[in-house]
């Protein structure tokens, strides 16, 4: 931050503002708001209008931090967390340049561009159901990767049947009866798609477990997050398929991961 914005009465006043509304950071959220409105009083004044309603900041912001970049989100589009790092930790450390990968569920696009930033090349197809998840991935990843929209694996290229060394995975795991216990910001703002895993909330992960043996290589692994409480029924759906499976969990992003392996 510039030295002379620390004690700016239009920053202080927005913080207080935005502290009185709810805000946790409100100091932090002023300064991004300040820097997204550019000087121009009329853009900030909007921005700071939408943050006061209640939408989610990375929405008015337009973008979200994850694994140390900026990924642009759109409305109701899933904003990535920080505790999908454990995917990306994982699944980076099975991959080398050049290596196949599939980022199913993309949403964004986050995991991918962390995985093409850790890694370096890759040849990679991201996908997902929601349209307006592909648009924002397809920015997001540019030409380093390709996007595709569809139900989980339909919508892979033929090419990649068998082929793929990793699959890292966030779909959604919310029990059904849970998403009207997320905070606000999720449950009125996201769409319904990125969050419902079903009764359970592992209705996705079964049909991940039953359908990702056709396209890993021998000895190709699949990366797919997870709630603590739920990680031992999901690696029991991947176990039910032959995959190895292990549990991996990340204090530092609170993040949990099943790692399910096929064999060489
Ligand atoms: C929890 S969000 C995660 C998004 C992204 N992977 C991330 O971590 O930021 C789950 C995503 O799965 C997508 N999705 C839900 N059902 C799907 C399906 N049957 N096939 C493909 N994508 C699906 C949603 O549209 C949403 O973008």
């Amino acid at each position: 931050m510039h030295p002379a914005r620390q004690d700016h009465p239009a920053r202080l006043g927005l913080a207080a503002r935005l502290r009185a509304a709810g805000s946790v950071f409100a100091e932090d959220e002023a300064d991004l708001l300040l820097d997204a409105g550019d000087g121009d009083a009329v853009r900030l004044r909007s921005l700071v209008q939408r943050r006061l309603g209640g939408e989610p900041l990375e929405y008015v912001l337009g973008w979200a931090a994850f694994d140390g970049h900026r990924i642009r989100v759109t409305p109701g589009v899933f904003v990535p967390r920080a505790r999908t790092g454990v995917v990306v930790a994982q699944a980076a450390a099975l991959l080398h340049r050049y290596d196949r990968v599939v980022d199913l569920c993309c949403g964004a696009g986050a995991i991918a561009v962390a995985l093409l930033e850790r890694v370096g090349a890759l040849d990679l197809v991201a996908s997902d159901v929601d349209p307006d998840a592909v648009d924002v991935a397809a920015e997001n990843i540019g030409d380093r990767g390709i996007v595709v929209a569809g139900d989980l694996f339909a919508a892979l290229p033929a090419r990649f049947r068998g082929t793929v060394d990793v699959i890292a995975v966030n779909a959604p795991y919310v029990p059904t009866d849970a998403v009207a216990t997320m905070p606000t910001e999720a449950r009125d703002h996201e769409h319904r798609v990125a969050l419902d895993g079903g009764p359970d909330g592992l209705d996705l992960h079964r049909r991940i477990a039953a359908g990702a043996g056709e396209w890993l290589r021998p000895g190709g692994s699949l990366v797919i997050e997870v709630s603590e409480l739920q990680a031992d029924a999901s690696a029991a759906a991947f176990a039910a398929h032959d995959f190895a499976t292990r549990i991996e969990r990340d204090d530092a992003v609170d993040g949990t991961c099943v790692v399910a392996s096929l064999p060489a």
